[in-house]
């Protein structure tokens, strides 16, 4: 598979790593231009071109870009696209966005009115960067971590739980873009390594109005 990557920063840079060593070949794309992705490409293999080209490249494209920013990605070269949403809402650094705000909506849903015509996928949003690589993807319990995914196009989705498979981990059918706030930011299935049985029950108990304290489940070592 050719995979194009919009926003080669924490999670881009980690998802990249994991698809070519599956086998995929990978463009990465930033803000800043391909000059700056050189060191990238030299460690790993990755091709680097501009967001445009990393759209054009992918059978499969990744946005991973503050979510502030998703209104500036090339939304025409994307249509039809299975498309992975890898973003999270966070107001501190995103401002203010009342529809999520009062729960309207759920990020997702917010970036797929974005990008019209994208097939579109929530993953990869739910795991730490520093924690989406083989070793991470098995728990100290030996059993496979789970991670949620989300969409409303059942082929687009099949193909994404079946990547997220291929990196090592327990691919999680969480539902529809509607039912994907119950792994956004916050919610008890965030960041926080789970098995299947555990996150099932994560996703069960999140409740849409409250969340857990800011920043609790960033790791600390
Ligand atoms: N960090 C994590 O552990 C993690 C985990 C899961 C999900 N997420 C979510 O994933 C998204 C990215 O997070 P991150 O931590 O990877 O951020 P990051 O390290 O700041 O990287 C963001 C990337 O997006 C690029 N970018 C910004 N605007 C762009 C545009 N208009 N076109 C193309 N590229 C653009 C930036 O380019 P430049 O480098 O040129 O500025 C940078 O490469 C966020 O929504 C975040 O909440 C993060």
């Amino acid at each position: 598979m050719r995979l194009g990557i919009i926003g080669a920063g924490n999670i881009g840079q980690a998802v990249a790593r994991m698809a070519l060593g599956g086998g995929h070949d990978v463009m990465v794309s930033n803000s800043r231009g391909p000059d700056t992705l050189q060191a990238f490409v030299r460690d790993t293999g990755a091709l680097a071109g501009a967001p445009k080209q990393a759209a054009d490249f992918g059978d499969m494209v990744l946005v991973a870009v503050p979510l502030s920013q998703v209104g500036g990605i090339p939304a025409a070269r994307l249509a039809g696209k299975i498309v992975v949403d890898a973003n999270n809402y966070y107001p501190e650094r995103d401002g203010a966005i009342p529809d999520l705000d009062a729960h309207r909506t759920t990020t997702s849903e917010y970036v797929a009115a974005r990008l019209p015509g994208v097939r579109l996928v929530k993953a990869f949003n739910a795991i730490l960067a520093i924690d989406l690589n083989a070793r991470d993807a098995v728990l100290p319990s030996g059993v496979r971590r789970a991670l949620p995914f989300a969409g409303n196009d059942i082929q687009a989705k099949a193909a994404v739980g079946r990547l997220i498979d291929q990196f090592g981990f327990d691919a999680f059918d969480a539902g529809a873009l509607a039912d994907s706030w119950r792994f956004e930011r916050a919610k008890p299935a965030y960041c926080i390594p789970l098995d299947r049985r555990d996150l099932e029950q994560a996703l069960a108990t999140a409740d849409r109005t409250t969340g857990l304290p800011e920043g609790s489940w960033r790791r600390t070592t």
